[in-house]
């Protein structure tokens, strides 16, 4: 027999879900965008492990100033205010550590072979089933990596299709959305907790490069002044990405954020 599916999110339900106290979920069913909410309450001292959720956003935001879509009932949208003490180089890294704890989390409720598109996209079978926009409070006072998944939708725009993907399309069932924003909220916690023992990916490397799937593939480094294609080896403890460049031989460094990397092959 199918799981009967909430048509909403439930604070309460998570919650009880989980087997910590450090997140306290906060819940609206529409928002413009549980980043801005997120920051707006990180701005009035919303301690660190605020978590910020909705059904749907009428305004969200993707990565490079696009917009991101939130169907109701079919997607979660979910901010958290962090209040990291470590240096304010160090901070970008922490948008690697979400990617690992959503693919992980995904994984662990779902079953699928979830993989990450340097830096932090969650993907499955080349496509996109998750999105993270980090940003930062002023000095990093603190941050918030907003993440938006892609769980019950049964199809994606002519637009999307090749590049998008969903938890029921790839596993053919309905999923409580509840489960999966506990389970990515568990296991970031733990990667979270592994990140500030050295304030850098030494810990979590192993595990980011197993499920890296840009790994061994041809990518192009979008850089403006100077694109060049290579073959992307993997990533260092800053979570650097390393490409080995067709044209010169030599191995740069990709600093996540600088640059976009692009899959010559397809998304990935
Ligand atoms: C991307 O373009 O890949 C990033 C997408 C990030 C979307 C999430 S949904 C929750 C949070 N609120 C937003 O407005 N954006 C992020």
């Amino acid at each position: 027999m199918e799981e009967e599916i909430n048509s909403h999110l439930s604070a309460d339900r998570i919650q009880s879900m989980l087997r910590t106290d450090r997140w306290i979920i906060h819940y609206m069913e529409s928002v413009d965008s549980t980043n801005n909410w997120a920051r707006q309450e990180a701005e009035g001292g919303a301690p660190g492990g605020s978590v910020y959720l909705a059904d749907t956003q009428t305004a969200g935001k993707g990565s490079r100033g696009r917009s991101w879509g939130s169907p109701e009932g079919t997607s979660i949208s979910m901010s958290l205010v962090l209040r990291p003490e470590i240096e304010i180089s160090r901070i970008s890294m922490i948008t690697l550590v979400m990617g690992l704890g959503a693919a992980d989390g995904i994984r662990d409720v779902t079953g699928i072979d979830t993989g990450i598109k340097w830096p932090n996209d969650v993907v499955c079978r080349g496509k996109k089933l998750c999105g993270i926009l980090t940003e930062m409070g002023p000095n990093g006072d603190y941050l918030v990596p907003g993440i938006g998944i892609n769980v019950n939708m049964d199809r994606f725009s002519q637009d999307l299709r090749d590049k998008a993907t969903s938890v029921f399309l790839e596993t053919g069932r309905k999923c409580d959305r509840d489960r999966i924003a506990a389970g990515i909220l568990e296991s970031f916690g733990r990667y979270y907790d592994v990140f500030l023992e050295t304030g850098d990916l030494t810990g979590l490397m192993d595990r980011y490069q197993a499920i890296l799937a840009n790994r061994g593939r041809k990518v192009r480094v979008m850089n403006q002044s100077n694109p060049y294609s290579g073959t992307a080896l993997g990533i260092d403890r800053f979570g650097e990405l390393l490409v080995k460049r067709e044209d010169t031989g030599t191995t740069e460094k990709v600093f996540a954020g600088e640059v976009s990397v692009r899959g010559i092959y397809g998304y990935v």
